[in-house]
């Protein structure tokens, strides 16, 4: 068999980028600002512009952008402690809940969407329920018009991981613009990338200014609202003005490389996406829908990856199609976002008292036997052919 040769992310980076950051730095003298700065706060504000919301935090990575975001939901939520979160995420998006000492409550996939079923959530909604920390997996949007109206109607605060899924829409609005929050990732071969770098996004500035607090070490003078700022200055009078430390925060701040390269990725960022949809169509056009999953909600996505999920759990197919893969070069995940089962990993072994793994069938067959292989803009029809020929084969 000839090698086909597929890898699993290509870099989003172009010439343009570099020549962008060529210029920036034929430019630069020592007196120029590589840390945060103007750069950054033009890149927030054309992001924000992009998905349809106010205000924007850039920093370091998603996973930053989870840990800030749950930091914030501590602080805000007062007696509330349970958090609803997919079995099927990262594992940032769960270790963050950990890590701010709130309560992981989780929940089976749905492989309609590949992100948590609706219908759970509203099951394990409570009057300890402080959020809903939603994954939008794989370009796929996860919210449905029931669970979007329960939580509205009974408060409950929403907050969207939109790492895997930029661009993607629900109603036709960006998802990113129906929770609280909402984080991205862009890091390497995301739909866009920084390098490394993440955002939060919100409606609420409330929630901007905590984001703007907590990305630089709890410090009120990172507070925009001058007249917030004077009044912690007259709070603690006993401090530095220059260092008040409001919260037991973090630095996670990005930088204006990261800046720069962001809003010249956001340039392409519509085009790209459309040309992911494009493939994924394809993709599921010519995958054989008797072996491998083909009826994922497409509407509004955007795909990240193609998902490769074996419809029967037969150890044997799985094993035939792995040598397949290998042996013409596709290079391939198993178990999906974040490897599958998050249950299933060592990190998470104490918290795992009372929880049954055979109430988590959808993300146990996904661990098992679901897939993703790429798909990215540079990707073309006919190697998509190609390999579904021979997934199809097998
Ligand atoms: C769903 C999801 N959330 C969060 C992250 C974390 O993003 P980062 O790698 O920028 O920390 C990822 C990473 O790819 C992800 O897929």
């Amino acid at each position: 068999m000839k090698k086909i040769n597929h890898k699993l992310m290509s870099s989003n980076f172009t010439r343009d980028d570099f020549k962008t950051l060529e210029n920036f730095f034929k430019k630069a003298n020592e007196n120029t600002i590589l840390t945060q700065g103007p750069k950054v706060l033009e890149f927030e504000k054309k992001w924000s512009k992009w998905l349809g919301v106010k205000y924007s935090t850039f920093l370091n990575s998603g996973s930053s952008a989870n840990l800030i975001s749950l930091k914030i939901l501590k602080i805000i939520s007062k007696k509330k402690d349970e958090v609803i979160v997919p079995t099927h995420t990262w594992v940032s998006d769960i270790a963050s809940i950990i890590q701010v000492g709130l309560k992981p409550v989780f929940v089976d996939m749905d492989f309609f969407h590949l992100g948590p079923m609706n219908d759970q959530i509203i099951s394990k909604i409570n009057n300890k329920t402080a959020a809903v920390f939603l994954s939008h997996i794989q370009g796929f949007n996860a919210l449905s018009t029931k669970l979007y109206n329960i939580l509205k109607k009974k408060k409950i605060p929403l907050i969207e991981d939109v790492c895997e899924s930029h661009g993607a829409k629900f109603k036709n609005k960006k998802l990113g613009s129906f929770g609280l929050m909402s984080n991205f990732s862009f890091y390497y071969a995301h739909h866009m990338s920084t390098i490394e770098g993440g955002m939060i996004s919100t409606d609420s500035k409330k929630i901007y200014e905590l984001s703007r607090i907590l990305r630089s070490h709890g410090m009120v003078r990172e507070i925009k609202d001058k007249s917030l700022q004077k009044y912690y200055f007259k709070k603690y009078k006993d401090l530095s003005e220059k260092f008040i430390f409001l919260y037991d925060a973090f630095n996670m701040r990005n930088n204006e490389v990261g800046a720069i390269l962001g809003i010249n990725q956001l340039k392409n960022l519509d085009k790209n996406n459309k040309i992911r949809s494009r493939n994924l169509d394809y993709f599921l056009k010519n995958i054989d829908g008797s072996k491998y999953l083909n009826t994922f909600r497409t509407k509004g996505s955007s795909n990240y990856a193609f998902p490769l999920i074996i419809k029967k759990k037969s150890l044997n197919f799985r094993k035939k199609l792995e040598d397949t893969l290998n042996k013409l070069n596709i290079e391939f995940r198993r178990g999906g976002a974040g490897g599958g089962n998050q249950l299933r990993q060592p990190y998470l072994k104490k918290y795992m008292k009372g929880y049954k793994k055979k109430n988590f069938k959808n993300v146990d067959h996904m661990h098992f036997f679901g897939y993703y292989i790429g798909n990215f803009p540079k990707l073309k029809k006919e190697k998509i052919f190609q390999i579904c020929q021979v997934l199809n084969k097998i």
